[in-house]
């Protein structure tokens, strides 16, 4: 089986020129010509998460820890920021796809791991804050798959991601109330912003979980399916699909509609129309229009 490439930082630049020039152009991802699935194993590296290139221009992440149900320790974590990043600086990678197992996405931050630290340590070593990164250093979109537990910390790393799919069935929720805390990362701040105050509230001081059905009638989640497969296939397809777009324009879409999670309307308004200008300085807003125009397929250079 062939392994997945992973860049590190002193090794990308060098290798970005040969990279440039093996770069698929987005054309080839057209359905007649998809190369045949394939599947790579993860770097022997990682013990709590597995990389894979699915389809052509997503790698997917599965967190695997299963009998601690991907509950979100440290060493994971950094796992996963690992991972994030390589797949961020992949010439050839365009979407990422994170999921856990049809039983859990992830039951939480490590309980157990959690339980013996002290204010001092949490407070001085920043607990839980690189958590975080895949919100501010990862520019690819992240479409979230969820089926099973997303508990307090995988209910957050869910609301992190730029899409969430689950399952009917998959069972959400912030129950750290009942263990004697609140969410921590970002849990009551992003929950509120997609169900609304009153809401939120209630399921951060009752503990109390919501389905994933609810997820998706609340607008927590993009769709739910009936089954892990439809959810596994239509996440892929939809990864498939964004990473068959122009990567600059891809990356300017996540960067504007995330902005509006943090400004207000009249400036993110304003935000959203200087990246739009910006475009008219790539090449692919020139090839995307011409194609249009003359009824032809973009072939997307991404500069
Ligand atoms: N941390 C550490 N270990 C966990 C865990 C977690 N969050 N969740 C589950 N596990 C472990 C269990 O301890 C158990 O291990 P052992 O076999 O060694 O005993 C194993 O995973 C299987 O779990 P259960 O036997 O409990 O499985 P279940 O099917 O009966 O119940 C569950 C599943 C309802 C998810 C239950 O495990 C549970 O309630 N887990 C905790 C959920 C939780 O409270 N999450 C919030 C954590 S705090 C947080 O995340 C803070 C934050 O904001 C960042």
């Amino acid at each position: 089986m062939a392994t997945l490439l992973v860049h590190t930082p002193n090794t990308l630049s060098s290798k970005m020129n040969t990279f440039r020039a093996m770069r698929p152009i987005a054309s080839r991802f057209s359905k007649q010509t998809l190369p045949a699935y394939r599947s790579y194993s993860a770097p022997a590296s990682y013990e709590f998460i597995e990389t894979s290139e699915p389809r052509p221009g997503v790698g997917q992440i599965t967190l695997n820890r299963p009998k601690a149900l991907n509950a979100l320790s440290t060493p994971l974590i950094t796992e996963l920021n690992t991972a994030l990043l390589s797949f961020d600086r992949s010439p050839t990678i365009r979407t990422i796809l994170l999921t856990g197992s049809q039983k859990a996405f992830a039951a939480g931050a490590d309980i157990k791991e959690m339980a013996p630290l002290t204010f001092s340590e949490a407070y001085t070593t920043s607990f839980i804050e690189s958590w975080s990164s895949l919100t501010t250093a990862i520019k690819k979109p992240i479409i979230a798959a969820v089926s099973g537990h997303a508990l307090g910390g995988g209910c957050e790393l869910a609301l992190m991601c730029d899409i969430l799919y689950c399952t009917e069935t998959a069972n959400f929720g912030q129950p750290e109330i009942k263990l004697g805390t609140i969410p921590g990362a970002g849990g009551s701040q992003r929950l509120s912003r997609a169900v609304g105050k009153s809401r939120a509230m209630e399921l951060v001081l009752t503990g109390k979980g919501f389905s994933g059905r609810e997820a998706y009638e609340w607008g927590v989640a993009a769709r739910c399916f009936g089954s892990w497969e439809e959810l596994m296939e239509g996440s892929l397809k939809t990864a498939e699909t964004i990473a068959g777009y122009s990567k600059v324009a891809v990356m300017a879409g996540k960067e504007v509609v995330n902005k509006s999670q943090d400004l207000g309307i009249r400036d993110g308004v304003e935000f959203e129309r200087r990246v739009f200008h910006s475009l008219f300085g790539s090449e692919d807003q020139k090839i995307g229009m011409k194609a249009f125009a003359e009824k032809k397929k973009a072939e997307w250079t991404d500069k």
